[in-house]
């Protein structure tokens, strides 16, 4: 293998290139190999100043981190970045593509750092649940000031170039070659013989905190936000804070020490698991690996309601113009009304400009009747739930549009080989189900039909991905993985709440589990109404939701559900008309109510998804334990430092989950929750599903 750092000279200026495809990542060879080379360079007496460069798509896009809990080789990334600090001639770093976590590192290692106008710079550690452990923490406070820092290490999200050039993270904005842009900077360097600037020396962006370190409290809380109490949050904070008494040294080790400790935490070894999951979840076992993607550069949705009009937004801001397409002219306007109120309300909390607005709403076109299809290469259906009508669209669909567009349906609860069957073309049909709100939530279960040809499958995956979605591929069932999950832990919050917990408490628990919201206060924002209508039609009662919805309680729509809302508020405030309605419910049903402890909540609300997980994957219906994962994580709000339910299930243990299920199943007479046989399997086994992941890989 040719070496992956080399030098050359241009001139005066060495300059020295990293080469390790894809992403240039830090592999020992990589550090090894900056290291040499900037000594080398340093100790020859022709060289006047060091440019650091990459080839390839990108910067160093970051540590390698496949050799993450293996044993460290030297030198670390510290000691290479050390060396390169230590550098007695100006040195400076070209950044394209993107510069990240242990790549911005070592840019900062750098005296000076160019980029190109489209380069990224950030330090996402903390969103594995780390924070950067070779002097990030250190450097980037000194250089660009605490608090332009503290926001950038605590969001792990990298900023543009040109935010970069106004914090003075890079010194100058190369148009044209980067390379030769860098080099003629060096040139410059040499020539004026400034005083080399080490962000590590750098003392005089601190003096405002040292004195006033109540100011770093109030900045630092804010860049913490929602994530008080995880513990790479709060380490990134203090090694922040170190940057006010702690020499520089000093603090490098410690850093160093605290990335180590977090290595370890549950919290980053599921988030760990949440972003290699996330990258494996569109790999279709049994798909051929030279699948191609059908191009798709004109999309319909049919539908202009709750869900097509955020579908409709999802391709014209990926700049994929789309017809949307209703019954009537009404509709359609009211429809398209929504979305350019949508962009508007956007724009004017400083989410897109005015010209955005106009820009997107200009690749939205409307259409009434589905004729409006005939040119598109994909179509997404968001009609009314119902079956009739779904095949009926589908019929039509199959003599109206391209040969070989894809035609999706973005039903919750239908069968998708069922409307398959009813074009002449079921390996074109395949399930996109979006979540609401469609422009926003990032999941999207790609729901395979017994006939959805691979290629239909990719070209969904791919428009997904363009789309800005995570897609998952999942197999037809009813409510497929995410909703059939979910109704298992709206059963049990029911029951909870019969036998003598309040939703507040119910909600309370799974708040402090991590879920932004608990699912009573989702019943009230979805709107308790919907079930009602289907319970009604089906000749079924819920008798609490039933009570609430029959006295008019539909939730927030109506300021009133489980809970009471102040007019403009969305915040729950418990109301004793439920406990009594509550009460009421329990004594009709000849319940004796008893306390419930925090412990049984979860037990009953997140087991019983665990178990329906494996059920799941029993039926093949997901293909990984990971995608299950990926599902809570980007579709239901599951605290990523949990990993997702199936990860989470694995760092409790999964003969305690199954144990606990058996003993609920037992004392409650309840079989929904019997243990599935693949979790009992695993748990007599003393396996995880982490370990029945690899074994279904060597089995594909
Ligand atoms: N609302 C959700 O949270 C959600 C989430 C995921 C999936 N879904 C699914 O998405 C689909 C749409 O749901 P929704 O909530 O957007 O419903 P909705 O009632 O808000 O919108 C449906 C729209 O379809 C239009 N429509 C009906 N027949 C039509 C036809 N023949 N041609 C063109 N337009 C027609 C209606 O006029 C209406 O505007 C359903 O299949 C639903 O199960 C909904």
């Amino acid at each position: 293998m040719s070496d992956p750092v080399t030098l050359r000279r241009e001139g005066a200026i060495a300059v020295i290139t990293v080469d390790n495809p894809p992403v240039n990542a830090l592999k020992h060879a990589v550090r090894a190999g900056l290291q040499k080379l900037f000594k080398e360079a340093d100790a020859d007496a022709s060289v006047q100043a060091i440019v650091l460069a990459c080839a390839g798509r990108t910067f160093i896009a970051g540590a390698d981190i496949t050799e993450f809990g293996k044993p460290p080789m030297a030198p670390s990334l510290i000691e290479a970045i050390t060396d390169i600090d230590n550098v007695s001639k100006p040195t400076v770093a070209a950044i394209h593509g993107t510069a990240l976590g242990g790549g911005l590192e070592v840019a900062l290692g750098c005296n000076y750092r160019v980029a190109s106008k489209d380069a990224k710079l950030g330090l996402p550690e903390i969103k594995l649940g780390l924070i950067p452990g070779a002097g990030g923490t250190q450097r980037l406070p000194r250089l660009i000031g605490i608090d332009k820092a503290l926001p950038i290490i605590l969001s792990g999200n990298p900023i543009s170039a040109s935010q970069a050039l106004q914090d003075g993270l890079v010194d100058e904005i190369i148009e044209g070659d980067l390379t030769a842009g860098a080099i003629a900077f060096a040139k410059r360097l040499a020539s004026e013989q400034l005083s080399l600037k080490r962000a590590s020396r750098m003392e005089d962006k601190l003096t405002e905190f040292r004195k006033n370190p109540e100011k770093f409290n109030e900045v630092a809380a804010k860049a913490v936000g929602r994530n008080k109490g995880l513990k790479a949050p709060m380490a990134a904070v203090e090694a922040v804070k170190m940057t006010l008494s702690v020499p520089f040294e000093e603090a490098i080790k410690r850093e160093r020490n605290m990335f180590i400790e977090l290595l370890v935490t549950d919290e980053s070894k599921s988030q760990r698991h949440a972003f290699f999951a996330e990258r494996e979840a569109t790999k279709v076992l049994d798909m051929p690996a030279d699948t191609k993607s059908r191009e798709v550069k004109q999309a319909a949705v049919i539908g202009g309601g709750t869900m097509g009009g955020g579908i409709a937004m999802c391709f014209a801001n990926a700049g994929i113009p789309v017809t949307l397409i209703e019954t009537t002219d009404e509709f359609l306007k009211n429809g398209l009304a929504k979305i350019r109120t949508n962009y508007e309300n956007t724009a004017k909390r400083g989410g897109m400009s005015e010209a955005d607005v106009e820009k997107r709403m200009s690749l939205i076109k409307g259409a009434v009747g589905l004729e409006g299809t005939k040119d598109a290469d994909m179509v997404i259906e968001a009609v009314f739930e119902e079956m009739g009508l779904k095949k009926e669209i589908f019929g039509k669909l199959d003599k109206i549009t391209k040969k070989g567009a894809i035609l999706a349906t973005n039903t919750s609860t239908l069968d998708v080989n069922e409307i398959a069957n009813s074009t002449s073309r079921p390996q074109d049909v395949i399930g996109m189900h979006f979540f609401s709100p469609a422009n926003i939530m990032k999941l999207l279960e790609i729901v395979r039909g017994e006939k959805s040809a691979f290629d239909a499958i990719q070209t969904a995956i791919t428009v997904g991905r363009k789309i800005a979605k995570v897609p998952v591929v999942v197999g037809v069932c009813y409510g497929f993985v995410g909703n059939r999950m979910l109704h298992r832990r709206g059963v049990q919050a029911d029951r909870l709440v019969l036998e003598g917990a309040l939703p507040q408490e119910v909600d309370a628990a799974t708040l402090e589990f991590g879920f932004p919201m608990g699912p009573f206060a989702m019943g009230d924002l979805a709107g308790i109404d919907v079930g009602w209508r289907i319970r009604r039609a089906r000749g079924e009662r819920n008798e609490v939701a039933d009570t609430l919805a029959e006295a008019g309680r539909f939730g927030q729509k109506t300021g009133k559900g489980y809970y009471i809302y102040e007019k403009g508020s969305r915040t729950p405030i418990p109301d004793p008309e439920v406990e009594k309605i509550i009460l009421d419910a329990s004594a009709k049903k000849g319940i004796k109510r008893r306390p419930i402890s925090k412990q049984e909540i979860i037990e009953r609300t997140v087991y019983p998804m665990i178990n329906e997980g494996a059920r799941i994957l029993e039926e093949g219906i997901a293909s990984r334990p990971g995608d299950i994962d990926v599902i809570w994580l980007y579709g239901y709000g599951w605290p990523v430092w949990r990993g997702g339910p199936m990860h989470y299930a694995d760092t409790v243990g999964l003969k305690h989950v199954r144990d606990r299920l058996a003993h609920h199943a037992k004392e409650l007479g309840d079989k929904s929750l019997e243990p599935a046989k693949l979790l009992d399997r695993l748990a007599n086994e003393g396996k995880t599903f982490a370990s029945l992941a690899s074994e279904m890989k060597k089995a594909s």
